[in-house]
């Protein structure tokens, strides 16, 4: 992010700077010892009682628990001598070279006027001063941010900085942090906020991610804790992922939108936390939601929580990357009567005819789980329509309602918490459905022609869509689950989404395959054909923990045949057809790890589906991604999502077939290198 960048461009600039002359851009460079990096007030002359070498500080908490924020170890710490003290600290002379534009962080001064820093000429007249502006917005008091200081009338003359803290009474902070001055600073000032402390905490801990579960190429939080994926669309010439994020830790908290850009869904780029509970109204929360382009600018409507009342709110965005917040745009007021306030979320927003349209998930007072249907002209005001879902078969909400039409026939999407299970589907507590049907927008009603679940795996929830330029519909979901523990948070971090799919329907039934952007990252391509498999084989470079394999298997005679995965001495996660069950299983219970669950849920480490088996054939294309498996059978009819923490050295793969044999008609297997 732009931090790093900073730091090289100032790093070459140190470098080279003896070597800079004349007119030439000096690029981003600082005067001696400014970001105190000596560790001492070396190159800095001390007037007063303010500041001693104590000031130069190390610590990255301050005392009332404000994150700091500093640039590399040292930083210019006011409080750490007496904070009632008055001084200045003044910088050695130096030429302003450049644009004249100095760029230095600052916190706490909670008096701009007293507390400040000014550019001054030789002397030490004071030119241009800037002091904490923005003290205490959004909880920075101690914590630092960067402001600009514009001296470019004074380039080409000796100018020297000072620091001044004039500040003796006994509020607030009154003393000055400061730290990194960079001249010709060509960046912009930032606003501090939480966001900004966000994303500080990112660049500072996301290095300290243990990597031993990390995907190479499902996107997953930099650190700490991700569900469900927000506001997935085809925005500013890119795809735009935002997410359920809680930077903190890797457990579910006080939910931020983090944010990812992709061209092809496979290598993604952290953007900016895109926003954070920061209002009276989203303070305890900015819940899940969609975005929507309109007039050129990019809005995001999600859920605004605070003391437990769910409301709708908007945030908007000019470039896709910064977002301003508009406020509450749908509040409990517009709530029917028998629906809870409580539960009121995840606006999926779409547009269709002249109208925008928003879907709902909410809970009734009698229980039932509903879907609301909202409609807007502008985004800005809406009218509740009506109830497009209603019924008792969750015991909560249907959460992250979206809606996608797919070659004329509307595909309604949801995830029904705690869903009845109904055979082998829904067996995880909370489910995945979707609806084939007509929704009628003058009643909100959605007519279900057919009903299934979308994936039949463990880790699989809250699925949203997008359509993208070329018309294909596109899909990703959170690729984990409540209410089970999660290997990888004790790492640092926990959550990640599938491999985004294709979604079509055929017959009535919706196929699902992998986005075919993957297929260009393919590697090391490997071929069989027409193995016979007694037992147990492997095959000449087939193994890998980054892999794909596309198999078609004759099911022969055998009882059970399919393939392991992750195998190791110790280890092995199946995946195969059972004959006597006639369905395909997904087995983890020998990955290694146990995952802990809900007493609602029978396992968490055996799911099974029907599949059609024609000519006694199965066809299997798995995605393995260090720690997850996402299994597709039969070109799509049915898919299986599941993670699998075993042991960094299992990376064997195997084929088998139990009680008969079985054969493998042709075989693909490619590493998956996202360089
Ligand atoms: C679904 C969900 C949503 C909610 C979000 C909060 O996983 O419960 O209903 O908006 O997570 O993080």
């Amino acid at each position: 992010m732009k931090r790093s960048s900073v730091i090289s461009v100032l790093v070459a600039a140190a470098l080279s700077l003896g070597g800079c002359s004349g007119g030439a851009d000096p690029g981003e460079y600082t005067f001696n010892n400014g970001g105190f990096e000596n560790g001492s007030l070396s190159g800095w002359t001390a007037d007063g009682d303010a500041f001693g070498e104590k000031s130069v500080s190390r610590l990255t908490v301050s005392e009332c628990g404000d994150t700091f924020y500093q640039q590399g170890k040292y930083f210019l710490y006011g409080g750490a001598v007496d904070g009632k003290a008055t001084g200045t600290l003044t910088s050695e002379a130096f030429k302003l070279k450049g644009n004249g534009r100095i760029g230095f962080l600052i916190g706490a001064g909670a008096d701009p006027d007293k507390c400040y820093v000014a550019l001054c000429d030789a002397d030490g007249k004071e030119l241009v001063k800037a002091g904490n502006e923005r003290f205490g917005a959004s909880g920075f008091t101690d914590g630092m941010y960067r402001v600009v200081l514009d001296g470019s009338d004074y380039v080409g003359k000796k100018v020297r900085i000072k620091i001044v803290d004039n500040d003796s009474g006994e509020g607030m902070q009154n003393y000055i942090n400061v730290d990194d001055f960079i001249v010709n600073y060509g960046g912009e000032a930032e606003i501090p906020g939480k966001t900004l402390a966000a994303d500080k905490y990112i660049s500072q801990m996301s290095q300290a991610v243990d990597t031993t579960y990390r995907h190479t190429y499902h996107v997953m939080p930099p650190v700490g804790w991700m569900n469900d994926p927000n506001g997935f669309n085809y925005a500013f010439g890119k795809y735009h992922f935002f997410y359920q994020f809680h930077p903190y830790s890797a457990e579910w908290g006080p939910m931020h939108w983090g944010h990812y850009t992709t061209e092809d869904f496979v290598k993604w780029s952290l953007e900016p936390t895109a926003i954070a509970p920061d209002t009276d109204y989203d303070r305890d929360g900015c819940f899940s939601g969609t975005s929507i382009v309109k007039d050129g600018r990019m809005y995001l409507m999600y859920t605004s929580v605070a003391d437990g009342r769910q409301t709708q709110a908007l945030a908007r965005s000019t470039d896709g990357v910064h977002f301003t917040k508009a406020g509450e745009v749908i509040t409990s007021e517009e709530l029917p009567a028998d629906c809870s306030w409580a539960d009121f979320r995840d606006p999926k927003v779409f547009y269709r005819g002249d109208s925008y349209y928003a879907l709902m998930g909410s809970r009734g007072t009698d229980g039932s789980g509903q879907v609301l249907m909202y409609k807007s002209a502008d985004l800005m005001r809406w009218r509740y329509v009506g109830k497009v879902w209603k019924d008792r078969r969750t015991n909560g909400v249907y959460e992250c309602p979206d809606l996608v039409n797919i070659g004329g026939a509307d595909v309604f999407i949801t995830s029904p918490q705690g869903f009845a299970r109904d055979d082998w589907r829904h067996e995880n507590v909370h489910g995945n459905l979707y609806m084939t049907g007509k929704l009628n927008t003058d009643t909100g009603a959605f007519e279900a022609l057919y009903e299934d679940e979308i994936d039949s795996g463990f880790d699989f929830y809250a699925p949203q869509t997008l359509t993208a330029p070329d018309g294909r519909v596109i899909m990703t979901a959170w690729m984990q689950m409540w209410t089970r523990s999660m290997p990888a948070a004790a790492h640092g971090w926990a959550g990640a989404a599938i491999l985004p799919r294709e979604l079509s329907l055929k017959n009535g039934r919706l196929y699902q395959t992998p986005v075919r952007e993957i297929e260009k990252y393919r590697r090391n391509k490997m071929t069989a054909e027409n193995r016979e498999i007694d037992g147990e084989i492997t095959l000449d470079g087939v193994s890998g923990t980054k892999a794909e394999l596309v198999v078609s298997l004759d099911l022969g005679s055998a009882a059970k045949a399919g393939i392991k995965v992750y195998c190791g001495t110790r280890h092995e996660t199946l995946i195969y057809y059972d004959r006597a069950a006639d369905k395909v299983v997904f087995d983890r219970s020998n990955m290694g790890t146990t995952i802990s669950h809900d007493a609602k849920e029978l396992n968490a480490s055996k799911r099974s589906a029907k599949v059609t088996i024609e000519n006694n054939t199965l066809k299997i294309r798995i995605f393995l991604d260090v720690s997850s498996c996402e299994v597709f059978f039969n070109d799509g009819e049915r898919v299986m999502t599941g993670n699998v923490y075993s042991d960094a050295g299992d990376t064997g793969i195997s084929f088998f077939a139990e009680n008969g044999t079985a054969k493998i008609v042709s075989l693909e297997k490619y590493d998956i290198v996202v360089g």
